[in-house]
């Protein structure tokens, strides 16, 4: 018998979905002959029964296209809200044999293949995730889809801005995506010539910020650029109790607009902020992406033929390659001091604000 699968996309969009969308149905129709559904935004579209025949002639002229065809959600599946009495979990063990599928491949970050994981724990469905996140998060894989394009918008911003602050002789803070981890602003940071880089992984002294920045002044060179992830936090902020932090977020929610006050107040120096935001996960992926998408898209779809159930798609060793599910769901992979790249821009100088 043909095998059928059910397709979604959850959590935050980023470039590369379409991409990867493409290569499952596309390896699946043409090499296994199976059937695919797609459901729209995300796990709502279970719980809805939204959902539509995907086959290679609709998945066509995507591969370039930002954003996702199938729509996207950030829908709990194990929690309700408050006078919602749907018992989700059955509800999509329900639609799940309505539609005879043999399988449900999703396409997410650190909460959507969560959600996949407690599904098939909690009703029995099988499921097979792919890694996508502008913010290179998730636990078992090297990479996600999404983030290498999410750098190369962020590189490409930081580069613009630093002819600006050149000419005006000023220090630009910019903010950029990633509340846990610092991935994004790590990389586009020493891509883009930061000179401070400011993570969540690493909470910053301002005094420290401010010798760099005043290091550079004296050496003549009286601009700077602070990119800053959008989960940095001072030291001072980060020893808060959580409901004081939370408090105090609600108030001064911008990072980078804390961090260029900071600066200001500490040196005497004129600071400006730009906070990039959903620029940063919108629009075609590049290169890099399509490629790693058409991979792990296909692989998604060879694993299903070959019923390797309740693993998630990872890039290990920069081979495509799977990992257990149960590994993943949960957890957040960090920037750790062991890192190449922050141990690189510790060697040429960068300042990381933490000593
Ligand atoms: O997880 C991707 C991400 O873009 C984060 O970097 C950012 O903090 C968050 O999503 C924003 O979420 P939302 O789309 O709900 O505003």
């Amino acid at each position: 018998m043909k095998k059928r699968f059910g397709i979604l996309t959850a959590g935050g969009d980023c470039p590369g979905l379409n991409a990867t969308i493409r290569a499952i149905v596309k390896t699946a129709h043409e090499k296994y002959d199976m059937e695919a559904i797609g459901f729209q935004h995300g796990y709502k579209g279970i719980l809805d029964r939204e959902y539509r025949l995907l086959t290679p002639a609709s998945v066509s002229g995507i591969l370039t296209v930002g954003g996702t065809i199938l729509g996207t959600s950030r829908e709990k599946v194990m929690k309700n809200e408050e006078g919602d009495e749907r018992d989700k979990p059955a509800i999509i063990r329900e639609v799940y044999d309505e539609l005879d599928l043999d399988c449900l491949i999703v396409l997410g970050g650190n909460g959507t293949n969560k959600k996949a994981y407690q599904l098939q724990q909690a009703v029995g469905i099988n499921v097979i995730g792919l890694p996508k996140t502008i913010d290179n998060d998730i636990v078992g894989t090297e990479q996600c889809f999404g983030f290498s394009s999410a750098v190369t918008i962020a590189t490409e911003a930081i580069d613009r801005i630093h002819t600006t602050a050149h000419s005006h002789n000023r220090i630009m803070v910019i903010e950029l995506m990633g509340h846990h981890a610092g991935w994004l602003a790590l990389y586009a940071g020493v891509a883009g010539g930061g000179d401070v880089i400011l993570l969540p992984e690493l909470p910053y002294d301002i005094e420290c910020v401010a010798q760099a920045i005043n290091k550079r002044a004296e050496q003549g060179k009286e601009f700077s650029i602070v990119v800053v992830a959008e989960g940095a936090l001072s030291k001072k902020e980060a020893a808060m109790k959580k409901n004081q932090r939370k408090k105090f977020l609600a108030e001064s929610p911008s990072a980078g607009y804390r961090v260029a006050k900071a600066i200001e107040k500490a040196t005497g120096l004129e600071s400006r902020i730009t906070v990039l935001g959903y620029v940063q996960r919108g629009g075609i992926p590049n290169a890099w992406d399509r490629i790693l998408a058409t991979k792990m898209g296909s692989y998604a779809a060879d694993m299903l033929h070959a019923e390797d159930y309740g693993r998630m798609v990872a890039l290990i060793d920069g081979r495509v390659s799977s990992v257990d599910l149960a590994v993943v769901a949960d957890k957040v992979r960090y920037v750790d001091e062991g890192d190449r790249i922050l141990q690189a821009a510790r060697s040429i100088g960068t300042c990381f604000g933490d000593e």
